[in-house]
């Protein structure tokens, strides 16, 4: 079957607006094709020679940020926050596992959100639910929650500029390792785990002045003085998509999905026989699909044979989200399947959408335990089949927010929740307890 960037329209799509004026947005989507793309084609075949380590487990894939970004939440210091606290975790676990980190952001484009429900109803009153800045608004409101096709603009810019603070962060010395390694001594010190952690410390400070003394010092080795941060988001509103779909005339001529160096599929759009499955087909760049639940063996064998026929290596990142209850029934017998049928995925854990719960006190939330029990679980697993834990998929934050409950280092109760609760969306880790995670993390794998 022929397949061209608008071939999904032909299919069946779920989570999608409607859009009262349809040639508003044809104007959008016209305009946004003749826009710069925010990656290069030879990015993404980068990013995908990494994840194919990463599938070999010769690397690590750290991949984290916001649930939603939002225009209201748009300022130098959130990105500066999110790009310190993957420098800090991706120092954790390149020390503790000895492998690099592929550092990939949930960020720069992670907009569009599927909702439970079309409808969000408050006091008798019935309004198309939030689905995402890069669709509507918010606030309770009929204009507000009206999608509209020029919020995909303000969202293309705001992608832009959080791209190109990020490529200056990466490249001007914000990235320098001895700077990231005192942030993460300011951690230790500060932290009811720094007992546990200290000798951590000590060994990789000891590791930082041995390469001094070896003449490796930042000012002389880009490597530590520089670094890449990967952008990616659920590719969820195919519009937006297809209008930065570029053939990539400097290199294979094969289409790029040009607005992200990765996309992923989320786990409610799946569906083997639906739009999205169509537009990832043809699209060359890394790629992610969310396994829930209630995926089965041959589902997934099929979904994987659909997105990467010619099992490439580092094409596809399959991205469990079971919740902790539920990883040890549902992952193995896919995992062992996918083993056998030696199809090549690089597998990574998502300790956070299968583990949402309402607090005491009404906040949607998580609890820390819950979600360092699936990682550990996900790990016990790979063990024991013999195959690559791959990497972590986190909503996170380098803001200090009270979004999730527990942890050592910051034991937020159900009551705390209410005091720093910005999310547009879902709670995310704040940066104590994301780095406690990063130390836990390095702990396992060593294990
Ligand atoms: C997400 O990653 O924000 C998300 C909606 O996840 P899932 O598709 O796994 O529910
Ligand atoms: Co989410």
């Amino acid at each position: 079957m022929n397949w061209t960037p608008s071939s999904w329209r032909a299919f069946p799509i779920k989570q999608q607006p409607t859009y009262e004026d349809q040639q508003a947005l044809k104007n959008v989507e016209s305009e946004l094709s003749s826009y710069p793309p925010l990656i290069f084609a030879g990015e993404a075949r980068t990013l995908k020679a990494q994840l194919a380590k990463v599938g070999r487990g010769e690397a690590f894939l750290l991949q984290g940020g916001d649930c939603a970004e939002s225009f209201s939440d748009f300022s130098t210091l959130t990105i500066k926050n999110l790009f310190k606290l993957m420098l800090q975790m991706n120092m954790v676990m390149m020390y503790t596992t000895g492998k690099p980190v592929v550092k990939v952001g949930r960020i720069a484009g992670q907009f569009a959100k599927p909702r439970s429900s079309d409808f969000e109803e408050i006091d008798g009153v019935s309004l198309p639910s939030y689905r995402g800045d890069i669709i509507n608004g918010i606030e309770f409101t009929e204009e507000a929650r009206t999608p509209n096709p020029h919020n995909m603009i303000r969202a293309y810019n705001q992608a832009a500029a959080t791209q190109n603070l990020l490529r200056a962060f990466s490249r001007g010395g914000l990235a320098d390792l001895n700077e990231v390694h005192k942030w993460n001594l300011d951690f230790i010190k500060d932290n009811p785990l720094g007992k546990k952690y200290d000798e951590l410390s000590v060994k990789i400070d000891h590791a930082v002045r041995f390469m001094a003394a070896c003449g490796l010092s930042s000012d002389k080795v880009p490597q530590l003085h520089q670094t890449t941060l990967y952008t990616s988001h659920e590719a969820l509103l195919l519009n937006y998509e297809e209008a930065l779909t570029r053939e990539d005339s400097e290199g294979d001529n094969k289409y790029y999905d040009c607005s992200a160096h990765m996309l992923w599929i989320g786990d409610r759009t799946r569906d083997l026989t639906e739009a999205h499955i169509e537009y990832f087909r043809g699209i060359e760049n890394p790629i992610g699909c969310k396994v829930g639940p209630s995926m089965g063996e041959d589902e997934l064998i099929q979904l994987i044979d659909a997105l990467n026929p010619k099992n490439e290596e580092g094409r596809l990142n399959l991205i469990v989200r079971m919740g902790a209850d539920k990883i040890q029934e549902f992952f193995p017998k896919l995992l062992k399947r996918v083993r056998d049928e030696g199809r090549n995925v690089v597998w990574s854990c998502d300790p956070m959408h299968g583990n949402v719960e309402k607090s005491t006190t009404g906040y949607k939330t998580r609890d820390f335990e819950n979600i360092l029990s699936e990682v550990e679980q996900f790990f016990k697993i790979h063990k024991k089949m013999g195959t690559v834990a791959g990497g972590i998929h986190l909503e996170m934050t380098g803001n200090d927010v009270t979004e999730c409950t527990g942890s050592q280092s910051c034991s937020i109760t159900a009551e705390d929740l209410a005091s720093r609760y910005h999310t547009q969306c879902d709670p995310r880790l704040n940066a104590n307890q994301a780095l406690e995670l990063a130390f836990m993390i390095g702990d396992m794998i060593k294990e």
